[in-house]
């Protein structure tokens, strides 16, 4: 899809990836509503100044309807919105159980209310919107979440941060399959560790220690890297989660980057769509970021999913059992 022309909402979009994802946007020629919490740093505005009247930012709590609606419309008034990505979320770790009691249940519901509740506010409304503008190429634009690698691999205290980003990677294909007939995808990328404010928190030993546990590059993620992978994900009218092969994948990963990770032994990890004969192109997986296509069939996957006819009209269709 052209980005150039078009308008693009970044939530979370006054730091860390955020940020980042709007700088690259902006770069690519759209015009960026970048919406965050009034308290968020007003200098990002400035930042991005340079970008002229391209550029707007909107007081906005992803969990509020009425201001991610205002978030919208102010984007849909820069240009036809083609993009939304969500990159608004908050970590607050604790543990379920701790010596001063159980996890107190407004701290979980909070997180789980600003991570998935908040994507999910941020998808519906800006679906709506980009379902009205017309198609350009054959689609009309593109929903991206940021799950976490702690979806798939939660560490302790992070139960509730696992939970919701669990929900947003799940929310991913329902959504994708429902949009595709508006002639919107839906692609959540799930991040390892990336050098953000996020992680100002810890000591730098700790984040050294973090780094050096991920095999190559032992380094946290630069944010500009996660925004190059937006950037691209909205360019590249492949890149849906609508067409994934079914229950031949243990965790129906969405874009997933481990490369920050410390857990992670792949690069990338996408599971896409079917080839021609409706076979699932199951994981691209491959090291520091060497990206290859690994045809589930050709690893004989207990079962694979055969598009149907219609979005969202899957069919199982059993393959060979593996030996
Ligand atoms: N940094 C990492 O290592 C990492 C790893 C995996 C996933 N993520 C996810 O990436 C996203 C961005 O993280 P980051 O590292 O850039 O963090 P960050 O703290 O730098 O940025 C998060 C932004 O979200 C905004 N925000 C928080 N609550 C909001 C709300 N209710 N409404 C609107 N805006 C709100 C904050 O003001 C902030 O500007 C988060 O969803 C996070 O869970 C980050």
């Amino acid at each position: 899809m052209k980005l150039t022309g078009s308008a693009a909402l970044v939530t979370g979009g006054a730091s860390g990836l955020g940020r980042a994802t709007a700088a690259a946007l902006l770069h690519a020629g759209a015009h960026v509503v970048v919406a965050d919490l009034p308290s968020s740093p007003g200098s990002v505005t400035e930042e991005l100044a340079g970008a002229g009247p391209r550029v707007r930012f909107v007081p906005c709590d992803v969990t509020d309807p009425d201001t991610v609606q205002a978030s919208v419309d102010a984007a849909s008034e820069l240009g036809p919105l083609r993009v939304a990505v969500s990159c608004a979320g908050v970590a607050t770790p604790g543990r379920m159980l701790s010596r001063s009691g159980p996890l107190n249940l407004d701290a979980f519901a909070r997180v789980v209310q600003v991570n998935l509740v908040g994507t999910f506010n941020v998808f519906r409304l800006a679906a709506q919107r980009i379902a009205e503008s017309e198609p350009v190429d054959g689609e009309r634009g593109v929903l991206v979440a940021t799950s976490s690698v702690a979806a798939y691999d939660g560490q302790i205290g992070q139960a509730a941060y696992a939970a919701s980003k669990g929900g947003v990677a799940a929310l991913t294909l329902p959504a994708a399959r429902e949009l595709a007939q508006h002639l919107i995808r839906v692609v959540s990328i799930a991040p390892g560790l990336f050098d953000t404010p996020f992680m100002a928190g810890l000591p730098q030993e700790a984040r050294d220690s973090l780094a050096q546990q991920v095999p190559h590059p032992a380094r946290l993620g630069d944010p500009a890297e996660f925004a190059a992978l937006v950037r691209h994900i909205a360019e590249n009218p492949m890149l849906t989660r609508s067409h994934p092969p079914r229950r031949c994948h243990p965790d129906g990963t969405p874009l997933r980057n481990e490369t920050g990770g410390r857990r992670c032994r792949d690069g990338f990890a996408v599971a896409s769509r079917t080839d021609r004969a409706g076979n699932g192109l199951g994981k691209f997986s491959g090291r520091s970021g060497v990206v290859a296509v690994v045809s589930r069939a050709g690893r004989q996957p207990l079962r694979i999913g055969a598009l149907g006819p219609r979005p969202g009209g899957i069919r199982d269709r059993p393959t060979p059992s593996r030996s």
